[in-house]
């Protein structure tokens, strides 16, 4: 089969790779029929992310059809429609019983990292009964890619972790993927201010129309006085970052009200400085996460009763074969107006 194989830092190819096998009896093989390019991808091919080696196929998002399922597979059988999850989980361990599927001692994010992921032709997927997702007939398939990772992701890191509240004061930095999934989902709980920032109009202006209240773009060093003058000098209940730079998490340092919450979405491949010498007094919680998935089945019915339409995100579409293409349209976003890009097999 092909496949997108990363070969270090800046080098990737499309190339020949050895059709995936059943190694399990918990595994099925799937057919990739659609699948995208993450922000993660994009740190991957920057070298942020050493665990990846070389010779490993990326990707960890996508939709497709069962090809071969294990003997101790029971949800799936060949010909299945399913949703790929970003998330490896057994099920069965004490993470995964805390429902914390980021953990699971077997699996967690290896998917394109640890273990060959989505950007081939076939995938190989471990513990498939708890880490596949059943599409019905009909549904709209490239909406449901954006169940895979960005949807859960913006939501359990982002939205649930920053305690968003009715009425609440939201500044999410970082208008990528994961800022706008944080976007769409945090309006399940009606904020009453949502400032996006980013260096990118062309994403913040499409943040306008996904419900941002206000956007800033953060190219001339001045979001942190932007934030404070829109809010009475306070700050905001919830900053989400959703980048993963020691600058832009800088920024949600400086402007977290007291009482708020920081929640960090972004993967940093550098440190940050903790700004304990403001932050100590002002009753903040910090949090990271590595997203867990387990909102996905709730995700999954917003988009299907349409409540939320995160297809509003895609703007590109190529074949599979385009992908080095598709990764260049994905990195260069600002050039391109790019945002989400599906690759259909
Ligand atoms: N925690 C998790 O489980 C998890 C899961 C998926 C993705 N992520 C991470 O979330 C982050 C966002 O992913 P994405 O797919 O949206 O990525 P992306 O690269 O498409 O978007 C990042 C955005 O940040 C903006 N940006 C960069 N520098 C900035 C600055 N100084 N000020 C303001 N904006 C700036 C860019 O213009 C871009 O719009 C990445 O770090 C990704 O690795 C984390
Ligand atoms: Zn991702
Ligand atoms: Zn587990």
């Amino acid at each position: 089969m092909k496949a997108l194989v990363y070969h270090g830092p800046g080098k990737m190819a499309w190339e020949e790779k050895p059709t995936p096998t059943i190694t399990k009896p918990t595994d099925a093989i799937v057919k990739i029929l659609k699948t995208t390019i993450c922000g993660t991808d994009l740190h991957i091919m920057k070298g942020d992310l050493p665990a990846v080696t070389n010779g490993r196929i990326i990707g960890h998002e996508g939709v497709g059809i069962v090809e071969e399922v294990g003997s101790a597979v029971s949800n799936y059988k060949k010909g299945d429609h399913v949703i790929i999850s970003c998330i490896t989980s057994c099920g069965k361990c004490e993470y995964c019983k805390r429902g914390m599927y980021s953990h699971c001692t077997d699996g967690g994010w290896i998917l394109g990292n640890l273990i060959d992921g989505t950007q081939a032709e076939y995938v190989r997927i471990p513990y498939a009964d708890n880490s596949l997702y059943p599409i019905p007939a009909g549904s709209d398939e490239e909406a449901l890619v954006m169940l895979s990772d960005i949807l859960p992701t913006g939501f359990e890191c982002g939205v649930l972790n920053g305690k968003v509240q009715p009425g609440d004061t939201l500044a999410i930095v970082g208008a990528g993927p994961i800022g706008m999934a944080a976007l769409l989902t945090a309006q399940f709980f009606t904020p009453s201010e949502i400032i996006v920032i980013d260096l990118d109009d062309n994403r913040l202006a499409t943040a306008k129309k996904f419900g941002a209240t206000h956007t800033i773009n953060s190219s001339d060093g001045k979001a942190v006085e932007k934030v404070l003058a829109l809010t009475n000098g306070k700050g905001v209940d919830t900053a989400i970052e959703a980048v993963g730079t020691p600058v832009t998490f800088g920024i949600c340092e400086a402007i977290v009200a007291a009482g708020g919450h920081l929640a960090n979405i972004g993967v940093h491949g550098k440190s940050v400085t903790l700004h304990m010498e403001t932050l100590w007094s002002k009753n903040i919680t910090l949090t990271t996460r590595l997203v867990d998935t387990i909102t996905t089945p709730m995700l999954f019915k917003n988009v299907q009763s349409k409540k939320i339409e995160p297809k509003q995100l895609i703007t590109h579409h190529f074949k599979l074969d385009e992908i080095v293409k598709a990764y260049d349209t994905f990195g260069n976003a600002a050039r391109e107006k790019a945002l989400k890009v599906i690759l259909t097999a």
